[in-house]
C-alpha cells in the first residue's frame, strides 16, 4: 500500500492517478473539502484526515509499505510543512515503512532565511536522512503545472509577468515527471538514500518562457516586468496591517529573487537512474493546451 499525502494537489493527483493506471493499492491522504472523487473513482481508497492532527497521520500509516510526501502549506510552514513532515517520518517508521520519498525543493539547502518553507525543508530532510528509515529525496524546480493559468492567459492576450530579473535561470519540471519519479523512487534501488535535484531538461531564462508560449499559441509575447524592489514595497505595506501574509510573502520574494535550476550532469543523473527522458516545457504546454 502507497500512503500519498497532498493527494490532491499538483504532484499528489498526478502520483494517485499514475499509481492506480498501475493497479497498485493506492491510500490518498485528503481534507474532507477538498475535490477527491476523481481520485476514488480511480479506485485509490480515500483517506479523510487533516495532516496539521497527528492522530490522523498516525491512523494513516498503519498497514502502509511505501509513504509519499507531496503535500503542501498554503503558508503554514511550520504545522505542514514542518511538523506534519516530522510526524509522518515517526509513524512511518513505528509502522516499519520500507522507503520514504519526500518532495522537497530545489535549493533546500540554502537556507534562505526569509522563507520559512525552504528552512522547514531543509529540517526535514535532515530529519529523514537520520531517521533510519529508507529513504530518497526529491527536489524538484519550479513546476511546469503552475505556468498553465499563465499559459492560458498568455494564449488569450499575449501577456506574460515576470518578477524580478528576467535574466534568472530556471529548470520548470514537467509535473508528471516528478509524479512518475516519485513512484519509481520507492522501489529504485539506486535511488534508495539518496537526494535529487530534478528539474526539466534545459536552462531557461525565465525572458524565454513567453518565447516559448509565443511558439505554441503562435503569438507574439508582451511580457512585463515586475523590479523586485516594487514587491518589496508591496510587502511591506501588508506588513504593518498584516504581519503574517507579510512573512508568506517571503517564499515568493525567495523564488524571485534567485536562480533554480539543475546542471546538465544532474538531468542526466536523474535520467539515468529513472530511466527516463525529461519532458521540456514546450513539450508539456502543447500536451496540456495546444490545438
Ligand atoms: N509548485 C511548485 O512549483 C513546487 C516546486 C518544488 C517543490 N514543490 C513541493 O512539492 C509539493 C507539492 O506541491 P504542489 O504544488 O503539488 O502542491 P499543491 O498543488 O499546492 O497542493 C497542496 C496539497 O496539500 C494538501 N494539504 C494542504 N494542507 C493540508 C492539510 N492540513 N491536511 C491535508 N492535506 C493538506 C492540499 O489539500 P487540499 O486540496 O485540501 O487543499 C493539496 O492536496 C510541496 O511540498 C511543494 O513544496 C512544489
Amino acid at each position: 500500500m502507497f500512503l500519498v499525502t497532498g493527494a490532491t494537489g499538483q504532484i499528489g493527483k498526478r502520483i494517485v492517478r499514475f499509481l492506480r493506471e498501475d493497479e497498485q493499492p493506492t491510500r490518498a491522504f485528503v481534507r474532507l473539502d477538498s475535490n477527491y472523487r476523481d481520485l476514488e473513482q480511480r479506485g485509490a481508497e480515500i483517506f479523510i484526515g487533516d495532516l496539521t492532527l497527528e492522530k490522523d497521520i498516525a491512523k494513516a500509516c498503519e498497514g502502509v509499505r511505501y509513504v509519499i510526501s507531496a503535500h503542501g502549506s498554503g503558508g503554514k510552514a511550520q504545522a505542514l510543512d514542518y511538523r506534519a513532515n516530522i510526524e509522518l517520518i515517526d509513524h512511518a517508521k513505528a509502522q516499519g515503512v520500507e522507503h520514504f520519498v519526500f518532495i522537497s525543493v530545489l535549493g533546500a539547502q540554502r537556507g534562505y532565511e526569509d522563507s520559512p518553507t525552504f528552512k522547514a525543508k531543509r529540517e526535514v530532510e535532515k530529519y529523514l536522512q537520520s531517521s533510519g528509515l529508507n529513504y530518497t529525496i526529491l527536489q524538484p524546480a519550479g513546476l511546469a503545472s503552475n505556468l498553465l493559468p499563465l499559459a492560458e492567459r498568455f494564449r488569450d492576450t499575449g501577456f506574460y509577468l515576470i518578477i524580478g530579473d528576467p535574466q534568472n535561470r530556471t529548470s520548470i519540471v514537467s509535473s508528471d515527471d516528478v509524479a512518475k519519479i516519485a513512484i519509481k523512487a520507492a522501489t529504485t534501488e539506486e535511488a534508495k538514500n539518496k537526494t535529487f535535484p530534478v528539474g526539466g531538461p534545459e536552462i531557461l531564462k525565465r525572458e524565454e518562457i513567453p518565447e516559448i508560449f509565443g511558439r505554441v499559441f503562435n503569438r507574439e509575447p508582451l511580457t512585463v516586468t515586475v523590479p523586485l524592489f516594487l514587491l518589496d514595497t508591496v510587502r511591506e505595506g501588508i506588513g504593518f496591517f498584516d504581519p503574517q501574509t507579510q512573512k508568506s510573502l517571503g517564499t515568493l520574494r525567495t523564488l524571485s529573487a534567485n536562480e533554480f535550476f539543475c546542471t546538465e550532469a544532474e538531468v542526466n543523473q536523474v535520467e539515468t537512474t529513472f530511466n527516463m527522458k525529461m519532458e521540456s516545457l514546450e513539450s508539456f504546454t502543447t500536451r496540456y493546451l495546444g490545438t
